[in-house]
């Protein structure tokens, strides 16, 4: 348990306050993970002490997954300050004052910038002028600088007022239950291990396709598009999960030098092998540019060379309106050599078995293969073994990916945070595409893209949208 905490929100009134780093907090306070949190709240927006409890209790209403009572929203509540941007160091300065006191001297102070990334500096150097950096801890959210040379630029900047040691760079699907399974199924079997390589996996589709529009967030989105807001983070964290070599151990340095020997290995993303998209309206948006060239939609292949998935090519898939909300990585076995099985006995008509991974909140795996149909003859159907966390008793204590980082980084835990080394990797591998990237092609909301993915992936497919449902879990 934390004892007292006081995080500092820049960003406090946008998006991802809104929908989790206030019911996030919130959550933690009621779960007992911190005991004593004060919250300051700090924002381009002219909100009051009182406005910006309203916007929070707002979002908690629309937001939080659990039920709360109004003592227990008062008792939150009244926790919350909020200081001004246009009112400078000064009022960010004695409204933290206010927010501690009776807070001890050991009191950990967390400041968590929600903010884009031209804007993370100016509040590295607000926090410098204010005298707000000793001691405390730093979470800076993605994406971390825009390329190769303004993610150098700002982590030099950044040592120059905060130790790496205080720095906690968040990729919120890295605190995903789901993703922390990836390790787990991995590493703690002996099971699977053995064949997670290019002998026995014929390649891997990492596939995170949003039904979201961009209405709220366009002018964030407009400057960033999909490849910088969920390729070079989320999707990459994920595939460095799934193609690590076994950490030493369970620790910040071990977990880290394997994710970036991943991350060394992956080879410089050709242009040619990527579809850049845009959804149908997204330039009719308020903060679009009429002739915007943003993609909203991303897929591309790329390849690991490593001995472990030399020639496995790994197919990586994110938009916004697509027709589905999914977040699933898809390991494709290679196939039998040859089959006895007669014709029409339907042997690899269904793909390749299939190993599943859902990194959805309730998160879920599944392995399909084929299995005889009863009755005469050799009819052979896809058959899945399933595991749901819904399934277990162990539903009700998962924390959120945010909160869980959260209550890391209030821990000084760096095990599940970015480091500088990878993310500068991942931007130098970016550089070609970032460079000469291919033109955006239309795509109608509610598809799952432009039609040159399937020519991308071919002669494989997606396996999205999927022929077989999850099995829904009270059967
Ligand atoms: C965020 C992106 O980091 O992740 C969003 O900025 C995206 O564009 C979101 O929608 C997806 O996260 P999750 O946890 O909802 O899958």
């Amino acid at each position: 348990m934390a004892e007292q905490t006081t995080v500092i929100l820049f960003g406090a009134t946008g998006d991802l306050s809104r929908r989790k780093l206030l019911p996030g907090l919130l959550h933690l306070v009621l779960a007992g993970l911190i005991q004593e949190l004060r919250i300051v709240g700090t924002s381009l927006e002219d909100y009051t002490e009182e406005t910006f409890r309203e916007f929070a209790l707002r979002a908690v209403k629309e937001f939080a997954t659990f039920e709360i009572t109004d003592e227990q929203w008062g008792n939150f509540a009244k926790r919350l300050y909020f200081a001004r941007s246009d009112g400078g160091i000064d009022e960010l300065k004695a409204t933290v004052k206010r927010a501690e006191e009776g807070l001890s001297d050991q009191s950990m102070r967390l400041h968590y910038l929600s903010v884009p990334p031209k804007a993370a500096l100016t509040v590295v150097k607000e926090l410098e002028a204010a005298d707000l950096v000793e001691g405390s801890r730093i979470i800076m959210e993605k994406p971390f600088g825009t390329d190769l040379a303004s993610a150098v630029a700002l982590n030099s900047s950044l040592h120059e007022v905060f130790d790496e040691s205080q720095i906690f760079r968040i990729d919120h699907f890295l605190g995903k239950e789901a993703a922390l399974n990836i390790l787990a199924f991995r590493f703690a079997n002996g099971l699977f291990e053995p064949i997670w390589h290019r002998h026995f996996i014929d390649h891997i589709q990492i596939d995170v396709p949003e039904t979201l529009a961009l209405d709220d967030r366009a002018g964030f989105y407009e400057a960033t598009g999909a490849y910088r807001d969920m390729v070079v983070t989320h999707l990459m964290q994920v595939l460095a999960f799934t193609a690590m070599e076994p950490p030493s151990a369970l620790e910040p340095a071990s977990i880290t030098e394997e994710k970036n020997k991943v991350f060394r290995s992956i080879k410089p993303i050709q242009p040619s092998d990527v579809v850049r998209g845009q959804y149908v309206g997204y330039r009719d948006l308020d903060g679009v540019a009429r002739d915007s060239e943003t993609e909203t939609f991303i897929a591309l292949r790329c390849e690991i060379d490593n001995w472990r998935w030399a020639g496995v090519p790994f197919f990586l898939r994110t938009g916004k309106q697509l027709a589905e909300g999914q977040r699933i990585i898809s390991i494709a076995f290679k196939e039998p050599p040859q089959s006895m099985f007669p014709e029409g006995s339907g042997v690899g008509q269904q793909g390749p078995d299939h190993l599943t991974f859902d990194l959805a909140d309730a998160a879920k795996v599944s392995l399909s293969f084929y299995g005889k149909r009863p009755g005469p003859g050799f009819r052979l159907d896809k058959v899945s073994m399933q595991f749901s966390v819904e399934e277990t008793g162990w539903a009700g204590s998962v924390l959120e990916a945010y909160e869980r980082l959260i209550y890391d980084a209030i821990h000084g835990d760096h095990t599940l945070f970015t480091t500088a080394e990878g993310l500068e990797r991942l931007w130098e591998i970016s550089q070609p595409l970032l460079d000469s990237p291919p033109p955006v092609r239309p795509y109608a909301p509610g598809s799952w893209g432009p039609n040159q993915i399937h020519q991308l992936i071919a002669p494989r497919t997606w396996r999205l949208p999927f022929e077989r449902r999850w099995r829904s879990t009270n059967r």
